[in-house]
């Protein structure tokens, strides 16, 4: 705990508004460096034995992850590798670059091979492992035990999960402390390994995952993690990245908290299971870092449902499929315009991922969204 704060403070856990004594939320979003990741990459690269460190470390990750270890690589000064997907950009892996770290580009399927294979343990550089090295773990159960000190009246906690370091590290803090808590994972339809974890009690890959929520978009389940998750946690709940949306939405104009996708999973798997949760509930705001783009669009009111005669309740899978299709053709005609549709085409592919998943909401608001981006702007005069 106290390695841990020599960086990294111990954020508060305010109730939302409206929801006292109901509803606590842990702002890892206002951590350091803006997500929990600092806990664990510090917790572990901080008790490295000379030799370990001379080597200088190497990570995988084009998210927050990355940033904590070039971070702490820069403070403790040690060479730092990242390797980053191929093609990856935006913010966070600016923000990387930014901290001196060299990044590596690799194919995806090489960086999946990476974990599932243990390609890392032939690297020249000591592996700073994202979320499966016993010392990760314990630097992210550090939020459990500030939880548990903070609220010892809490009966449930509702936790993201990846790879699955943050979940069984606050896991077994806050059980310790409070045996008759329970705590859940929270995954994104489009990345859902826990449920067949669960299911069959196994490891689980899922082939191509599909989320706006990157910091849960992984879809790999370790066989030592799978162990240590169904050991700890009492279940999981899936949430989709139309809830994820809404979620950031309500937490940004009615907690003014400004939350990442997966910083925001949590709380829409509270939204929807809320009857079901024993009170009071934390759920943690794992982190911070959303795109600026991303952020705006989800602060826009939601668009209407077109109102279709004699529907009711969720769309159904013809509607969707509908929906998507006349999608297709505005993405088309946009194309045929000159309009640059890169983004579109990656909105496209999410949407089929979420109908092929069942998850028939996302699907249609992906699809709903993408014909509106794709209207032919109106000729001014
Ligand atoms: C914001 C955020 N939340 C949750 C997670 C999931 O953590 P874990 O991989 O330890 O399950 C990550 C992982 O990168 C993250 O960046």
């Amino acid at each position: 705990m106290e390695r841990v704060h020599e960086v990294a403070f111990r954020t508060p856990a305010p109730t939302f508004p409206g929801k006292e004594d109901e509803l606590f939320l842990k702002l890892e979003s206002l951590q350091r460096l803006g997500a929990f990741k600092i806990r664990g990459a510090w917790n572990r690269m901080s008790q490295l034995p000379e030799e370990e460190r001379r080597r200088g470390v190497a990570t995988i990750s084009s998210g927050n992850h990355g940033l904590a270890v070039a971070w702490s690589a820069r403070r403790l000064g040690l060479r730092c590798v990242v390797h980053v997907p191929t093609g990856a950009a935006g913010p966070k892996v600016e923000a990387i670059r930014a901290q001196g770290a060299e990044l590596m580009e690799m194919p995806r399927e090489d960086l999946v091979r990476a974990h599932t294979d243990e390609l890392w343990r032939s690297w020249p550089q000591t592996f700073i492992h994202p979320f499966a090295h016993p010392h990760v773990i314990a630097g992210q159960g550090t939020i459990g035990w500030e939880l548990a000190e903070d609220l010892p009246g809490i009966r449930t906690v509702l936790v993201p999960v990846g790879g699955g370091g943050l979940s069984s590290g606050i896991a077994i803090a806050v059980k310790a402390r409070i045996p008759e808590a329970k705590v859940f994972g929270v995954q994104a339809a489009g990345a859902a390994t826990l449920p067949i974890v669960f299911q069959t009690k196994a490891a689980y890959r899922v082939e191509d995952p599909q989320t706006i929520a990157d910091g849960i978009r992984i879809g790999i389940i370790l066989p030592a993690m799978a162990e240590l998750l169904l050991r700890n946690l009492d279940g999981c709940l899936v949430v989709s990245d139309a809830e994820i949306e809404e979620a950031m939405r309500r937490l940004a104009l009615e907690a003014k908290i400004i939350a990442e996708p997966a910083g925001a999973a949590a709380f829409a798997a509270w939204m929807g299971h809320r009857q079901e949760l024993e009170p009071p509930v934390a759920v943690i705001v794992s982190g911070g870092n959303v795109d600026p783009a991303l952020l705006a669009r989800t602060l826009q009111p939601a668009a209407p449902p077109v109102p279709r005669p004699g529907a009711a309740g969720p769309p159904g899978r013809s509607a969707t499929l509908d929906r998507m299709t006349r999608a297709l053709e505005m993405a088309k005609q946009a194309r045929d315009r000159g309009m640059d549709v890169k983004e579109t085409r990656k909105a496209l592919k999410q949407a089929r991922a979420a109908f092929e998943a069942g998850d028939y909401p996302t699907a249609m608001h992906l699809a709903d969204r993408i014909i509106e981006q794709c209207r032919e702007p109106t000729k001014s005069r």
